[in-house]
């Protein structure tokens, strides 16, 4: 069995439990938050009260002899304590974002290049069933070069979502708002068909709770992927000024045809005479908000399959790089058009 430990006990984290409770090579021994309550509750909901608890990951790695942590703490915590992990050659399985500043990027690549621990990236959303239809229909090739794209994300998070947290709507603990936090799965879905951006302009403000939050509530994002005559480009909207967690709308114009992912349905047309298809996911038994997707299951899953096959991890931090730099230079452009 891999002896498995969880980090921070909030929200997110009972995900990570559940799941981890669930898969055969798994037993979750331990977990460490700062609030040890919410530890102790994690250990009688999870393990039947049989996990070790504890006050802070340094004395649950002090006194556990564990193989895996999964960091599901703040973000401004993420990369110190994967960088400590990945020093004492553990593996580890880390929530988004990869990072909040480049340095951190770049202290968390080093640490994971020197490691013979690996590290995976929880981009779940990449595992879904409709951004698996997205990618079939595009790597078919009958709708012909992508044109351009557009995705919005418009959720709602209220004034307690923030101050009853301690770390949300704050720079220095979450590193900005809806892009780090809410959006980045959907930009990290579009750049994975679109590639890397060669030019991006963004501009950002904060809506309805001024008072309350110093993150952006809103951004959108100019982004061009090939220059010339038919440039490649795509707009991104992100909220969670909205009134509703609606679902996460993308699309992508191509050649011939286009496709719409919405929520859990795919609409495509492969040509101009040709009707319109709506493909729906399959209903799911698997645990996962409708609005973010259920790929938790799916993408931990893969993680431990890899760990004991030794087969890579397509989740790996390379595969987030993309991502996370066109995530900062998004929020450079937003913070210069600010002044
Ligand atoms: N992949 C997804 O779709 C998804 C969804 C939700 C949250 N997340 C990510 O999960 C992470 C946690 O989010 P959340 O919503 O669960 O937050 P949360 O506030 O509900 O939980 C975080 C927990 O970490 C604990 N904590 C804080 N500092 C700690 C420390 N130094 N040591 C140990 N514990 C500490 C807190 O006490 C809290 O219990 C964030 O990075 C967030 O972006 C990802």
């Amino acid at each position: 069995m891999i002896r498995v430990g969880v980090i921070g006990c909030g929200n997110i984290g009972g995900v990570h439990a559940g799941i981890l409770k669930e898969i055969n090579q798994t037993e979750l021994c331990a977990m460490a938050d700062i609030q040890i309550e919410r530890a102790r509750e994690y250990s009688a909901r999870f393990t039947e009260g049989n996990g070790a608890v504890y006050e802070s990951m340094e004395k649950m790695l002090e006194e556990e002899d564990l193989h895996v942590i999964h960091i599901c703490t703040p973000h401004n915590c993420h990369v110190p304590m994967a960088v400590k992990a990945l020093k004492k050659g553990m593996d580890v399985f880390m929530e988004k974002p990869p990072a909040i500043s480049r340095e951190q990027f770049q202290e968390l690549l080093k640490a994971s290049k020197e490691s013979p621990g690996r590290l995976g990236i929880c981009f779940q959303n990449r595992y879904n069933e409709t951004t698996r239809k997205v990618s079939e229909l595009l790597d078919e090739g009958s709708l012909g070069r992508i044109k351009g794209a557009r995705a919005f994300v418009t959720w709602h998070r209220d004034a307690p979502y923030y101050t009853e947290s301690g770390w949300r709507g704050k720079l220095e603990t979450e590193g900005g708002g809806a892009l780090i936090n809410q959006s980045i799965h959907a930009l990290d879905l579009l750049l994975s068909w679109l590639g890397k951006p060669v030019w991006t302009e963004a501009t950002m403000r904060n809506h309805h709770l001024k008072e309350i939050v110093e993150v952006e509530d809103t951004l959108e994002a100019y982004m061009v992927f090939t220059e010339g005559p038919e440039p490649v480009s795509a707009s991104f909207y992100a909220t969670t000024a909205y009134v509703a967690d609606a679902p996460v709308f993308l699309e992508l114009v191509c050649e011939y045809g286009f496709v719409r992912l919405e929520g859990t349905s795919v609409w495509y047309q492969k040509a101009e005479d040709e009707e319109p298809v709506i493909w729906r996911a399959p209903k799911t038994a698997i645990p996962g908000k409708a609005y973010w997707g259920n790929g938790h299951q799916a993408c931990i899953q893969d993680f431990y399959d890899c760990l004991e096959s030794g087969r890579a991890y397509a989740n790996d931090l390379g595969s987030a790089e993309n991502t996370f730099y066109t995530m900062m230079d998004i929020y450079d452009s937003a913070r210069n058009e600010e002044r």
